[in-house]
């Protein structure tokens, strides 16, 4: 009898709770959220595109086609406007050119998730990650999270299983990493990356893209790549006291955080830190990683930069409305709702100070 009550009571709660789990959440969702069994359903094929099917038996074309049926809306391809922190993968599918031979082209514009339904093929500069080996054709949504569902943060693969590739599994050395994220839906609201609501890196980010950037790591000690380690005091006191180009000495370490140059809070408890209203700035234990100066979907900057490294002042970032392909949106849009001082130069002086005195050339 007791057994019985137990059993019916956590049937109760695990009722109760499943109504309100979300579609990831918990472990796998329900299956024909991505695939279907014959491609019909009432005799009518399910998707429309592709009569014979698909592989995986997915329903909507790739895999990362597939998860973009849903998370395009989101935020992740939506004409620039989702403001998230991984970025609006729409990027990628932009290209602008001015005078003779500038160009930022789309396929550099960051991972070139390959999804036909929304204009994205594999890169075609990059046939593999920079560093390592992983395979640009065989990039999607699902090399970096598990469509199935784990624990981690943003579902990402870690060491215990690594994304499927080419008939197997990637092996992935390093863990997922520790980070505390805001909303999916990065086109309002709270999903918008801004300098107080913003995720929260913790530890293991870095060593997290150098699963398949290997030797950018500065595990790797033959190459020279920028460090990503602790910044130390002098550095951190950088940081904090760095308001712009034109004010490098007024900030101070409870609003110093510049949501566009992140770093890692390794003293952070993921259990408990704040994602919404969190500007304060480093000290001298915390880290600089990949995504301080990256966005790990994409940006409209090369190399899915957070700026334009190829300017001098961030006033002049591309695109602009002289250059051939833009369009307004694409223009407003490029960071975000962030604001800059007309002086302001390159974002690697939030950490470096190399702008001291510059404005006062103007
Ligand atoms: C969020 C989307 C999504 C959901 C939900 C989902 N799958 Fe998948 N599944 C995929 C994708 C995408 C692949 C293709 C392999 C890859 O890219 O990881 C796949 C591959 C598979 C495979 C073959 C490869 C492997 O991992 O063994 C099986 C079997 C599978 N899914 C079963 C299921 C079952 C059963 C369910 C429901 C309990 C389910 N899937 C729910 C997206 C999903
Ligand atoms: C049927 C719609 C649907 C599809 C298809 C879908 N998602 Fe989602 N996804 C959601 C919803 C709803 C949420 C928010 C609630 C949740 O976490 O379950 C979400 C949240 C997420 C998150 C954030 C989870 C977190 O921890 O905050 C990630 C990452 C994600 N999805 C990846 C994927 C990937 C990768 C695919 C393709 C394999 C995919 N989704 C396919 C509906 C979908
Ligand atoms: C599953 C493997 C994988 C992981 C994990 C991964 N990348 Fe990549 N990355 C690739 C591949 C493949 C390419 C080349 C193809 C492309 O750019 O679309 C690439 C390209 C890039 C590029 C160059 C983009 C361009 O076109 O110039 C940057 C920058 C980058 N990755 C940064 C990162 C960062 C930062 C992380 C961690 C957040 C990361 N990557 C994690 C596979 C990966
Ligand atoms: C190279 C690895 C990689 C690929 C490919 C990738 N993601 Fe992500 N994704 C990440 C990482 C890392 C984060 C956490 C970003 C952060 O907080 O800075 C993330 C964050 C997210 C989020 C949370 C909201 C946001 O924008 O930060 C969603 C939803 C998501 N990814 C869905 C997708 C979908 C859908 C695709 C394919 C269209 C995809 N991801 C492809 C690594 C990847
Ligand atoms: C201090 C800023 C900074 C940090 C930290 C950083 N990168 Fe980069 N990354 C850049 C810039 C700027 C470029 C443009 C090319 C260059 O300067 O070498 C770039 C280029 C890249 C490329 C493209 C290379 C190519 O051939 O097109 C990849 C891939 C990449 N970074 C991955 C990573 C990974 C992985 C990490 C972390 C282990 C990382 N980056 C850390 C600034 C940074
Ligand atoms: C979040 C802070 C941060 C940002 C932003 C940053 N760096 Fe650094 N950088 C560091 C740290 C920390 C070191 C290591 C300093 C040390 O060990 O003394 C470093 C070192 C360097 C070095 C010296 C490397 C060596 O081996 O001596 C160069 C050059 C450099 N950074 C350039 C850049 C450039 C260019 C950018 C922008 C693309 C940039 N940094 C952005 C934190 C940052």
């Amino acid at each position: 009898m007791k057994t019985f009550i137990k059993i019916a009571l956590v049937l109760t709660l695990a009722l109760s709770a499943s109504s309100v789990l979300a579609f990831h959440d918990g472990g796998v969702a329900y299956c024909a959220g991505c695939h279907t069994m014959h491609n019909s359903q009432n005799g009518a094929v399910v998707d429309a595109l592709h009569p014979a099917g698909n592989e995986f038996l997915l329903n909507t074309g790739t895999p990362s086609d597939t998860c973009l049926r849903c998370h395009a809306n989101y935020g992740q391809f939506m004409n620039g406007q989702g403001f998230g922190a991984g970025g609006d993968f729409y990027w990628v599918t932009r290209t602008f050119t001015w005078g003779s031979t500038g160009i930022s082209k789309g396929d550099s514009h960051g991972h070139n998730v390959v999804a036909p339904t929304k204009g994205i093929a594999a890169d075609v500069t990059l046939t593999t990650a920079p560093g390592g080996t992983f395979s640009g054709a065989n990039l999607g949504c699902t090399s970096c999270h598990d469509p199935h569902g784990n624990e981690n943060f943003r579902l990402l693969y870690g060491s215990d299983l690594g994304p499927f590739y080419a008939g197997g599994r990637y092996d992935f050395a390093k863990p997922a990493p520790i980070a505390k994220g805001n909303s999916r839906r990065t086109y309002s609201g709270t999903g918008i990356e801004t300098n107080g609501a913003h995720t929260v890196y913790i530890s293991g980010m870095s060593d997290w893209c150098a699963n398949c950037h290997q030797n950018f790591h500065d595990d790797n000690t033959t190459n020279f790549v920028h460090p990503t380690h602790e910044l130390g005091s002098s550095i951190a006191a950088a940081y904090n006291a760095y308001v712009s180009s034109d004010d490098m000495t007024s900030g101070t370490s409870a609003t110093s955080y510049m949501g566009l140059v992140p770093f890692e809070d390794v003293q952070a408890d993921v259990a408990t830190v704040n994602t919404l209203t969190n500007t304060a700035g480093p000290d001298g234990a915390d880290e600089v990683m990949c995504l301080t100066c990256h966005r790990a979907h994409a940006s409209p900057f090369a190399d899915a930069a957070r700026w334009d490294n190829s300017v001098m002042l961030i006033s002049q970032s591309h695109p602009l409305a002289t250059d051939t392909g833009f369009i307004q949106t694409d223009v407003d849009r490029k960071y975000y709702g962030y604001t800059f001082s007309a002086n302001q130069r390159s974002l690697c002086n939030k950490c470096h100070a190399k702008d001291y005195n510059d404005h006062k050339l103007y």
